[in-house]
């Protein structure tokens, strides 16, 4: 079912990401002995919790943590989603990581545990390699016959051609069919073009230019790559790797399962795929691994505010972590004792106990006055904002009294305000402004509390 001469096809989308107010984090800042420095890629302080993180990106890295979940707790405001992308940063391109909110499950199309199985199985990263044989070379002639039309005199189609491709041992000329000729027309290839076509299938990839040829040196600006004339004979056996994921994969079969309606219809993508192709794909995939042919590289899902998610949620990934192809689970909460969503029961965190139990905790803690001012600095410098130190300060204290969160979004309005007054910097009166505009959650709660007589209920 997996055809690998479709895989160049996927688009691979590795990483979705909801970060707009963590772009200052680059990096967990840590040492080369995994200490933490207190101020580095943009993060500050919370020491113990980002040497923790190290030694879970470590881990990750050797494989040593497949099938394990790490728990990130901590109260609201505490970096627990900022050492998440931190986490990510260190873990490198390489490693999928998904990141979704504990809400995300909740729709009214798809089935909870059908929306967490896919995210886990875009975690896992597949690397597959095939030997195919191909023709490859530079294009040194091409000729393209056309015919009449059957049916209209006045126009003409293609109908073969013969080239001529070189690498740098020999030269051989082929002739190529229709279906050959119209794919070299369409990508346009010309002399001077190194191409590759695949024997099995008839596909024509082109694959840039070659240094050697003339093409290369009329045009010093192209927005084709140069390339070496390749090495070999032209028609030789050629190791292609791929990377996907499971999910990529599992598209990929589906699309192929629906048959003729999935052209008509756009295929079985909108609708749930099937528990049989899963399987299917994991047997396929299971076997190309003990051929040696497929490597996988299991990566990170991370769902934030995990509290959202239910009973069921729970029991579906304490299962799955279990299985043979599980990526590595973060989740992050900032509940203390609390109700398990879809039960009556409290438990610490809000979650079960035996997924709890599965997991390794890392905690955050709140963060003093002069980390709270580090952050808001850096959070200006990122987001180019000019603020006088007395705005600052006012800043820190909210961050302090109320939430980091909280004096990070004032921030950039504090900002725009400025803006609108015609002024560079931000000033204390700015920022008084808007925290008078806006509220943060406590605020919000008494709010609320104040009208609720007023207010609808239903
Ligand atoms: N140690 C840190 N260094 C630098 N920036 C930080 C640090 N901790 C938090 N921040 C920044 O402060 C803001 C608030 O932190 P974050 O959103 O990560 O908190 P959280 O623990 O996930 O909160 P919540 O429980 O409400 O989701 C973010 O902009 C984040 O990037
Ligand atoms: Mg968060």
């Amino acid at each position: 079912m997996i055809v690998l001469s479709e895989l160049k096809e996927l688009s691979v989308s590795r990483r979705i990401e909801r970060i707009g107010s963590h772009t200052h984090i680059k990096g967990l800042g840590l040492d080369e002995n995994g200490k933490a420095v207190k101020i580095k890629d943009g993060m500050v302080g919370q020491e113990r919790a980002r040497e923790a993180a190290g030694l879970v990106v470590r881990m990750i890295k050797e494989g040593k943590l497949a099938g394990r979940l790490v728990i990130l707790a901590g109260p609201p405001g505490t970096g627990k989603t900022a050492i998440a992308v931190a986490i990510a940063r260190e873990l490198g391109l390489n490693v999928p990581f998904i990141e979704m909110s504990g809400a995300e499950v909740y729709s009214t199309e798809r089935k909870k545990t059908e929306v967490l199985i896919e995210a886990m199985r875009k975690c896992i990263g597949v690397e597959i390699h095939e030997m195919r044989e191909v023709y490859e070379g530079e294009v040194t002639k091409i000729n393209i016959r056309t015919a009449p039309h059957p049916y209209n005199p006045y126009q003409r189609i293609v109908e073969s051609a013969t080239i001529t491709l070189k690498t740098k041992e020999e030269e051989r000329t082929i002739e190529v069919g229709e279906d050959i000729a119209a794919q070299l027309i369409q990508q346009g290839v010309r002399e001077g073009s190194v191409i590759q076509i695949d024997a099995e299938s008839g596909r024509v990839s082109l694959i840039g230019i070659s240094q050697e040829s003339n093409l290369a040196k009329q045009y010093e600006l192209d927005t084709k790559a140069k390339v070496p004339r390749p090495e070999g004979k032209v028609k030789k056996q050629k190791e292609f790797v791929y990377y996907v994921t499971l999910a990529d994969l599992d598209r990929m079969a589906a699309r192929r399962r629906g048959g003729i309606f999935s052209l008509f219809f756009g295929g079985t993508e909108e609708k749930e795929i099937s528990p049989e192709i899963r399987s299917e794909v994991d047997r396929q995939v299971k076997e190309m691994i003990d051929e040696k042919k497929a490597f996988l590289h299991p990566g990170v899902l991370f769902i934030d505010d995990a509290h959202l998610l239910d009973l069921e949620c729970f029991s579906f990934l304490s299962r799955a972590i279990e299985g043979e192809l599980s990526p590595i689970v973060i989740l992050a909460t900032n509940r203390g004792f609390a109700r398990i969503r879809g039960t009556d029961i409290e438990a610490p965190l809000g979650f079960p106990p035996d997924l709890l139990d599965r997991g390794i905790i890392i905690g955050t803690d709140t963060y003093d006055e002069e980390s709270i001012r580090e952050i808001l600095k850096i959070r200006a410098n990122e987001e180019g904002i000019e603020i006088e130190n007395d705005a600052l300060e006012k800043l820190t204290k909210i961050g302090h009294e109320r939430s980091l969160r909280y004096a990070v979004q004032l921030l950039s309005i504090a900002a725009e305000n400025a803006k609108i007054e015609g002024r560079k910097k931000v000033i204390v009166k700015d920022v008084e402004r808007v925290d008078g505009l806006f509220m943060d959650v406590s605020e919000a709660v008494e709010h609320l509390k104040k009208y609720e007589g007023l207010m609808m209920k239903h």
